[in-house]
């Protein structure tokens, strides 16, 4: 028995797909020019989708501390949090981040994927319970997987089922409800305060994952719980650096008094080794850009708006009425359609994620697009005419 054989489904309707000359899953970035353009087989291509939000990849000080990190402390620490791979530059950037959210503590991660795999797997426990949404990002799922909790889950958005399902749960067990500030894939935001408000009235502990609406929701761009005044009700919040932050890591924030003996049981804490100096000291840099951003993260929501108002009016069906995140997710009838359009758009000159399921909710095959603040207004009015084309190119009815 071949292992791999259980994977001849997914290849065949993988090899299906009518490509003739690009695969959406095996993209090159030959060159990067900015935030905002690659080269790409040969092509300048404006980068509709990065998820690059704060366009903090080429801010000046993040590059000016990585570098400096590098060659002060070389280019990694080779240990884990918990032995040899703690540097002032660690704890200096988890006092940043606790500090930008008013929290106690902070524990910086790897990857966000991994914090979500740590924190929910080792939160809840034998005999406790998950109360998660269904559109959840994929490191919430496998963070469920990894404990030895009991996983509810409740359809996506819906607080009426999420209400029923807690009241059916022991009052005195453990419980944890974890939610995303704004969904990644449809780029909708959450009943933050609906839910955090029922899942406090039965007892829950609430972890809410803000990886695509940290930097450009809230006041002080801390999320959605910020923007609508109800952190007082997170127990921990989850962030990532890969997207507003412009690098790779992953962080966890609470004002819980034992929080800290996480680090001691939180297995993808431990358990691997702690990210690089100049990753570390870019962070940190970055984060203090964005405290000071307020004109960015107008532009940033100025440029969402254009684009979903644009692509509405030219006739696209998008997955939002309005815009509520820098994430627009244009909806393509079928999977073949997609490809077409995702492979015709390329040869426009713009890059999407083509994101079809499972990665995205059964029924949607997206042209993911993810704005980022450095887009220029002229850029966005090109990806909206390089859509049009594309769609009179392919043949796709636009209402
Ligand atoms: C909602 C959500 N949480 C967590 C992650 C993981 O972030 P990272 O890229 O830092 O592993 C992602 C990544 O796409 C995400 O969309």
């Amino acid at each position: 028995m071949d292992l791999l054989d259980k994977f001849d489904g997914l290849i065949a309707q993988k090899s299906a797909l009518p490509f003739k000359s690009a695969d959406p899953f095996k993209v090159v970035m030959d060159e990067i020019l900015s935030e905002t353009e690659a080269m790409i087989n040969g092509k300048k291509t404006i980068l509709a989708g990065t998820n690059n939000y704060m366009g903090m990849t080429f801010n000046p000080d993040a590059i000016d501390a990585a570098r400096d990190a590098l060659e002060k402390y070389g280019t990694g620490t080779t240990g884990s949090r918990v032995l040899n791979g703690t540097y002032t530059l660690h704890k200096t950037l988890e006092g940043e981040i606790a500090d930008f959210y008013g929290m106690d503590q902070c524990m910086v991660f790897s990857t966000g994927y991994q914090a979500n795999l740590g924190m929910i797997s080792t939160l809840a426990g034998k005999h406790d319970y998950i109360i998660f949404d269904s559109d959840s990002h994929a490191s919430i799922y496998d963070g469920c997987a990894l404990g030895n909790a009991t996983v509810v889950r409740f359809k996506h958005n819906d607080t009426a089922q999420m209400e029923r399902r807690l009241k059916r749960l022991p009052p005195e067990a453990g419980k944890l409800v974890v939610v995303e500030g704004v969904y990644s894939m449809l780029g909708d935001v959450a009943p933050l305060k609906e839910i955090l408000t029922i899942a406090k009235e039965h007892g829950a502990m609430t972890l809410v994952d803000e990886a695509h609406s940290m930097g450009f929701y809230g006041e002080k761009g801390r999320g959605l719980a910020e923007e609508l005044g109800m952190e007082h009700l997170v127990d921990f919040i989850i962030g990532t650096f890969s997207k507003s932050v412009g690098t790779v890591g992953g962080y966890c924030v609470s004002s819980h008094p034992k929080f800290d003996v996480m680090r001691l049981v939180c297995r993808p804490y431990v358990f691997t080794a702690s990210l690089p100096p100049s990753v570390v000291a870019g962070a940190t840099a970055a984060f203090t850009a964005i405290k000071n951003s307020g004109n960015r993260r107008a532009h940033l929501w100025e440029n969402a708006r254009r684009l979903h108002d644009g692509l509405k009016k030219a006739g696209f069906k998008l997955a939002t009425e309005k815009a509520e995140s820098p994430i627009i997710a244009v909806c393509l009838p079928d999977m073949v359609s997609a490809t077409l359009f995702w492979e015709q758009l390329m040869h426009e000159g713009v890059y999407v994620n083509m994101a079809v399921p499972p990665a995205t909710p059964v029924g949607f095959n997206l042209m993911r697009c993810s704005l980022s603040a450095q887009h220029t207004t002229d850029q966005i009015n090109q990806i909206i005419a390089r859509f049009v084309t594309t769609a009179k190119k392919i043949d796709l009815k636009l209402s």
